[in-house]
């Protein structure tokens, strides 16, 4: 996700603005610019790479005089990480600039009705739309520019805009991104994010969507999209910067936990329009789906899980064999891949040693490789033929959780686009499982919502010297990634089992008090999975079994039941999970874990 900074008022706006970008810098970024309004000229600086080498340029903003200015560090999306897609943007008659935080949805049909007109463009961005579409309607008057070009946007956007006719002017608007308001004595501020504003003032208005603010030195007004006045309370914040960093949560973890109804949602959403799942801008169509008779997902650690989970999905709408391997084994394993068979790779960094391997062992094969990764031009997205980008933003905490379920739902929308065009399905079942993947980040929302009790399981787990989930199928996958959150974060011992297995082996280790996970969320197989859970109480288990609401009877079976929401079986995977990752969060919490740091492991894994 990117950042965005603004200041208007009587210092020197530019080491202000830098000053603002280096609180941004924990959401991780890739490239960072300013502009700075002097006198009737916008003056704009940036880079790729770090804010240290903006500083550099503008020898700590003293090269750009001026008082009026905005900010913005970029985690690119829409284009790789150079010079030119770095924010600000201008306008080709140079008098705009613009910095935006979120996704322009229909930027591709802007940017050819833009360049019908005799626009230009620089950069590959979306955002660059937004900034010639200023030009096109401005007309004397920035509010009224600003607020018709809102109108032709759609997707999910914060802008700051300043105009060289307007120098000491800012207009900063909201739609589905956040956005705040700082107010100073004779100087005002913007943000994206409140750590870039508490070291200057702690008085703030937020912003809601479909609101912008017209700001100068002494004057802040809110207006609705018609122009309207919105009054709005200016409210005090107590946090100091270490606490704004996290949104007021005590970890990353746990607010990227809570972040993944909103990263669900991105993902799946600029991905379905008119009903019908749309990959076809992200190269993928019928003609080439036809010509794959096999599929393997290949990733490490939670990625490859999340492929364990996924593949139940493309096997039961597609009707095409998937295995899935771990891309350390299939990289030395001589895989039997060839040109219809297509390489999923999923990584959150795009930098993992293991799945790059993977990769290139598949294509010196003739495989197509579709990879699902969340680091926009990362090593793994250059390497792929495909690239579908999870859109979750920087995830910080190295345990991933929205890393993993935006991984879940692409395969979720690459399997109903994949069955929708090899007409694996009917129409009506279509639209049914249509609706259920634009229900999951509402589904997400009910899972995250069992925090406080989850909070209070927690402290059962705390002394466990072993954990076992058990599930069948799809619960299976979503065991295996329960177990890893909570080893990797609270050092307690556990393991996944199919249920199914049980019987063969593991169950001569379940004794008196044993806790036992059960995941019972995919109809399909609930009643072996309560067969299972039967079998571990009659051995002295505690057993904790996640269930929807409907599967009332488990109650009777388990010692503790957390209710699930109803979802389509297919994509239970990324609703299970979420309890599991709390569990983990709050027991490793009550052991006093370093939770965002585990030890000995890293964030990416770059060597083998
Ligand atoms: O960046 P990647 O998704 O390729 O990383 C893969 C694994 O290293 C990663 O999922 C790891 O298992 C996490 N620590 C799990 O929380």
């Amino acid at each position: 996700m990117c950042g965005i900074v603004g200041y208007t008022g009587m210092q020197e706006a530019a080491p202000i603005l830098l000053e603002g970008l280096k609180r941004l810098e924990y959401r991780g970024y890739d490239s960072a610019g300013i502009a700075v309004i002097n006198g009737n000229e916008i003056s704009v600086r940036k880079v790729s790479g770090r804010i240290a080498k903006l500083c550099e340029i503008t020898n700590d903003g003293a090269a750009c005089p001026g008082k009026v200015g905005i900010g913005h560090t970029r985690w690119a999306t829409h284009g790789a990480p150079t010079d030119i897609n770095a924010h600000p943007h201008v306008s080709n008659d140079g008098k705009f600039a613009v910095v935006h935080n979120g996704i322009i949805e229909n930027y591709l049909a802007l940017r050819e009705e833009l360049i019908n007109k005799g626009y230009h463009f620089e950069s590959e961005t979306d955002t660059e739309v937004v900034v010639q579409l200023l030009e096109m309607y401005y007309k004397g008057d920035l509010k009224s520019a600003v607020m018709r070009v809102s109108s032709r946007l759609q997707g999910s956007y914060a802008l700051g805009v300043v105009c060289s006719d307007a120098p000491d002017e800012i207009v900063a608007i909201r739609e589905s991104s956040p956005l705040i308001i700082g107010i100073g004595a004779g100087e005002n501020y913007f943000a994206s994010d409140i750590t870039a504003l508490v070291s200057y003032t702690k008085n703030v208005i937020y912003l809601e969507d479909g609101e912008f603010a017209q700001i100068t030195p002494d004057t802040v007004m809110i207006y609705d999209l018609l122009g309207n006045p919105v009054s709005k309370k200016v409210q005090r914040v107590t946090w100091d910067v270490q606490a704004a960093e996290k949104g007021g949560y005590e970890h990353f973890m746990l607010k990227e936990i809570v972040e993944q109804p909103r990263a669900v949602e991105a993902t799946i959403r600029p991905r379905i329009r008119d009903n019908r799942v749309v990959l076809e801008e992200e190269g993928l169509n019928a003609e080439f789906l036809r010509g794959i008779k096999r599929i393997y997902i290949t990733a490490c650690g939670s990625a490859y899980y999340a492929g364990c989970v996924g593949r139940y999905a493309i096997e039961s709408l597609c009707r095409i064999p998937v295995s899935t391997e771990l891309a350390s084994e299939f990289r030395y394993g001589d895989p039997m891949v060839d040109s219809e068979t297509l390489v999923i790779v999923l990584s959150q960094s795009g930098e993992t040693a293991d799945t790059i391997a993977a990769i290139k062992e598949s294509k010196s094969k003739g495989a197509p490789v579709l990879a699902i990764v969340n680091v926009v031009g990362s090593s793994v997205a250059k390497l792929a033929d495909f690239t579908l980008y999870t859109w979750a933003g920087p995830e910080i905490a190295v345990a991933t959780t929205k890393g993993y379920t935006t991984q879940l739902a692409l395969l979720y929308l690459f399997a109903l686009y994949t069955a929708g065009e090899l007409g694996r399905i009917d129409e009506k079942t279509y639209r049914h499982m249509l609706r259920s993947l634009r229900s999951l980040p509402q589904k997400i929302q009910e899972s995250v919502d069992l925090n406080p009790l989850i909070e209070n399981y927690a402290d059962d787990y705390r002394d466990a010297r072993s954990i076992f989930f058990i599930g069948r199928n799809s619960d299976y996958g979503a065991a295996m990634e329960g177990a890893l959150k909570m080893k990797e974060i609270s050092y307690i011992h556990a393991e996944a089992y199919a249920a199914g297995e049980l019987k063969h082996g593991t169950i001569a280790l379940i004794e008196e008090h044993q806790p036992v996970i059960a995941l019972c969320c995919n109809d399909t197989v609930r009643e072996k999975t309560m067969n299972n859970i039967i079998e571990v109480k009659a051995r002295g288990a505690d057993v904790l079994a996640l269930a929807e609401k409907r599967d009332a009877d488990i109650i009777s079976i388990a010692d503790r039941m957390l209710w699930l929401p109803e979802v389509e079986p297919v994509f239970a995977g990324a609703v299970e999970i979420i309890p599991l990752q709390l569990l983990a969060y709050y027991t490793a919490k009550a052991r006093n874990c370093d939770i965002d740091k585990p030890k000995n492991l890293a964030k990416s894994v770059t060597v083998e």
